[in-house]
């Protein structure tokens, strides 16, 4: 895959709704069909998507660039620095890399240092089948990393009327972030065993009026609850949980080509 760039895949949706949890779940699948490799994006300023795969993280791309505006050694141009710096801040795990948006600290303008971050995203996307970019509840890390193209977008609600029709906004709102995405599809999560008729029919009113393609209900989760207590990574859950079946079987129809 040297030399073609990755495709992207992100998440999107309002705020708790489950996008990092169905990212962690999105490189387990990767992982163990050999559709490899991965980059993971944390793009959340919140970063906690490394705490779901049992990863540590020494360094942000946030903290990177605070620091090429102050610690560029002499006779460095501030571009080999940050790529330097960014290939150092590579958490590399078995199949995947993980990679820390975070958010620079200092006063000023961040102009140069996002530009040249876009820049060597760019080159680094060359060396994955994949890159996926796990947002916060806005989307404007999609136009900081400069991804114009992106293979797929999950649009991640949870079970409410409401949440269905904050789905159905985003899905809108992408239309004028220019970039050009493939497909969007829509995950309804952690929905109970018995599915309301009315939020069906929401679901199905939001899909008939956006570009929105129907994923499919993802179950609340008695294991992904047990991995968040016990702080455990969700790519130890196995391959048999009720989620898992149910996502390898989403993931299945949008990926595997
Ligand atoms: N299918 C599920 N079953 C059980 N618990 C779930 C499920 N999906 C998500 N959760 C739980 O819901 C909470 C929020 O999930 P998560 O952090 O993935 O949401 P998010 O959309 O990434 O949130 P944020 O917008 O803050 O980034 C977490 O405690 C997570 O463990
Ligand atoms: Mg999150």
């Amino acid at each position: 895959m040297k030399n073609d760039k990755a495709k992207i895949l992100a998440m999107a949706g309002k705020g708790g709704t489950g996008k990092t949890t169905i990212s962690a779940l999105l490189i387990k699948y990767l992982v163990e069909n050999g559709i490899t490799p991965v980059m993971a994006v944390d793009a959340d300023a919140n970063a906690n998507l490394n705490e779901l795969l049992g990863l540590n993280v020494e360094v942000t791309l946030g903290e990177i660039r605070d620091a090429m505006k102050t610690e560029t050694p002499f006779g460095m141009t501030k571009s080999d620095y940050m790529e330097m710096r960014i290939n150092q801040a590579i958490i590399e795990a078995t199949g995947f890399d993980l990679l820390v948006m975070g958010q620079p600290e200092g006063p000023g303008c961040y102009c140069m240092a996002n530009t040249i971050l876009a820049q060597v995203m760019e080159s680094l996307a060359r060396n994955y089948r994949y890159l996926l970019v796990d947002n916060e509840a806005g989307m404007e890390h999609l136009s900081r990393l400069n991804l114009r193209k992106i293979q797929t977008l999950f649009v991640v609600s949870d079970p409410s009327s409401r949440g269905v029709m904050t789905a159905a906004r985003i899905a809108d709102l992408t239309r004028n972030l220019g970039v050009d995405v493939k497909q969007k599809v829509l995950i309804v999560n952690r929905v109970p065993p018995e599915l309301p008729a009315a939020l069906k029919e929401q679901v199905e009113s939001a899909v008939e009026k956006t570009d929105l393609i129907f994923g499919g209900y993802i179950p609340a989760s008695d294991a992904v609850f047990q991995c968040e207590v016990q702080q455990k990574s969700l790519l130890t859950l196995p391959p048999d949980t009720d989620v898992c079946k149910i996502t390898t079987e989403i993931f299945d129809r949008f990926l595997k080509n």
